[in-house]
């Protein structure tokens, strides 16, 4: 069986390595089609997780729009499609190379296998454009893999098929235990690398397009009093590559003594700055996941979230971006230890880490002809 991986973010790359890995034990061959539409921060993941793609389709351009990178991905995929015979692809998430990546598998007639499907807001701008990415996705895919209930149950609201849907966890989980088990005596010595190790920090990070301009400008704004107020407490903030997020972060957080403004670093500094932090503020998808499972309480700088399972389970507060309502929630996590402690102890809603064993077993499982015209 000769199965493709098409993906192109750091976010793709983390939660697609542990299923490439798997597949390849599992005796499928696995080919990986990298699209870069990020470069540099995603081949920091493909370093740390060994990967090397099959094609590489180097589609990142500086300031990239959303026609132009659409557009870059139909003519480059097509060329690949054209001349690989895959019995499957598998795609992740809600990128644009996701759904481009399914959008041209349908047109060669390959059935599409989705992983982490199902998630879903009530609004298709927000996340803008993933919340359409991922439901453009779910239609054109044969085999679904959402991570929990909760995004199972939203792909049969859609009237998708009860016998394509396999409940699998997230495979973020089984891509951040691997990385801690590799590395555990290396942790520490990242924290000592960023001067962080007895200090009391909050992570942060935030890219998200619906919030760039107002939004992200008054969460810098909520972020910069509190850290003019709290100088013992340091921000450490990877910030995305993103020239539109830049802008607004850097003329913002820069003078101050106790922010750590820094470039994106790779998953495993990331993973080691997560265990040390107090908290965690973002607006990421991954994050999210990841947070719970290491018991750090996280503030989600957004209007809606597509990951409800953190927010009812207590470890995630929904928050939006209103300077004053950021603000409370810092001194919040910060000075109530009840409400703290209460978030930190929640339990990790999104899985075992072993969702990619079961999408191996049931691509194994499943007959390839059952998809084929
Ligand atoms: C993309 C995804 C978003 C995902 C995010 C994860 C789309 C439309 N957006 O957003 O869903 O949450 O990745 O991080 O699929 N850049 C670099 N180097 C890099 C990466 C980005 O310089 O390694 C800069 C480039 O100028 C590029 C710009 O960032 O043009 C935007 O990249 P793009 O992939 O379009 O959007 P993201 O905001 O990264
Ligand atoms: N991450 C990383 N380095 C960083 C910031 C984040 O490796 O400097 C990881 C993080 O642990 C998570 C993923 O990148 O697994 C999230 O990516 P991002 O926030 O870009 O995308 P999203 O999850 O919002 O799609």
């Amino acid at each position: 069986m000769k199965v493709g991986l098409i993906f192109g973010t750091r976010p793709e790359a983390i939660k697609m390595a542990p299923v490439y890995h798997t597949l390849k034990e599992y005796g499928i061959e696995a080919k990986v089609i990298a699209t870069a539409q990020h470069r540099e921060m995603l081949d920091q993941v493909l370093e740390l997780f060994d990967i090397k793609p099959d094609f590489d389709l180097n589609v990142m351009t500086h300031r990239q729009t959303l026609p132009e990178l659409t557009k870059n991905l139909i003519d480059k995929l097509d060329k690949i499609m054209r001349e690989e015979n895959f019995d499957y692809i598998l795609v992740q998430g809600d990128t644009t190379s996701t759904f481009v990546g399914a959008l041209i598998s349908f047109y060669y007639k390959i059935p599409v296998g989705h992983v982490e499907a199902g998630l879903r807001t009530d609004n298709i701008y927000n996340p803008f454009p993933e919340e359409m990415n991922r439901r453009l996705t779910t239609v054109i895919s044969s085999i679904h893999f959402p991570p929990t209930q909760i995004s199972k149950n939203n792909l049969l609201k859609e009237g998708i098929s009860e016998d394509r849907i396999y409940i699998t966890g997230n495979t973020v989980i089984d891509a951040l235990l691997w990385v801690i088990e590799k590395n555990k005596d290396k942790i520490e010595k990242i924290l000592e690398k960023y001067g962080l190790k007895d200090k009391k920090y909050i992570l942060m990070t935030m890219h998200r397009r619906e919030n760039w301009g107002e939004p992200m400008k008054s969460v810098m704004h909520a972020v910069k009093e509190f850290l003019l107020e709290n100088k013992d407490i340091y921000l450490v903030f990877p910030v995305h590559l993103n020239p539109a997020v830049r802008e607004i972060v850097f003329p913002e957080l820069e003078k101050l003594e106790n922010a750590i403004l820094i470039d994106p670093v790779e998953y495993l500094e990331f993973t080691a700055l997560m265990s040390g932090s107090y908290f965690i503020m973002t607006d990421s998808g991954g994050i999210q996941e990841e947070a719970p499972a290491l018991g750090k309480p996280t503030l989600v700088l957004r209007k809606t979230t597509e990951r409800p399972e953190a927010i009812e389970a207590g470890t995630a507060k929904l928050i939006g971006t209103n300077k004053e309502v950021v603000l409370e929630y810092m001194n919040k996590l910060t000075f109530d230890n009840e409400f703290y402690s209460k978030m930190s102890k929640a339990k990790n809603p999104f899985g075992d880490g072993k969702a990619s064993m079961r999408i191996a077993k049931i691509l194994l499982k499943q007959k390839v002809e059952e998809f084929k015209i």
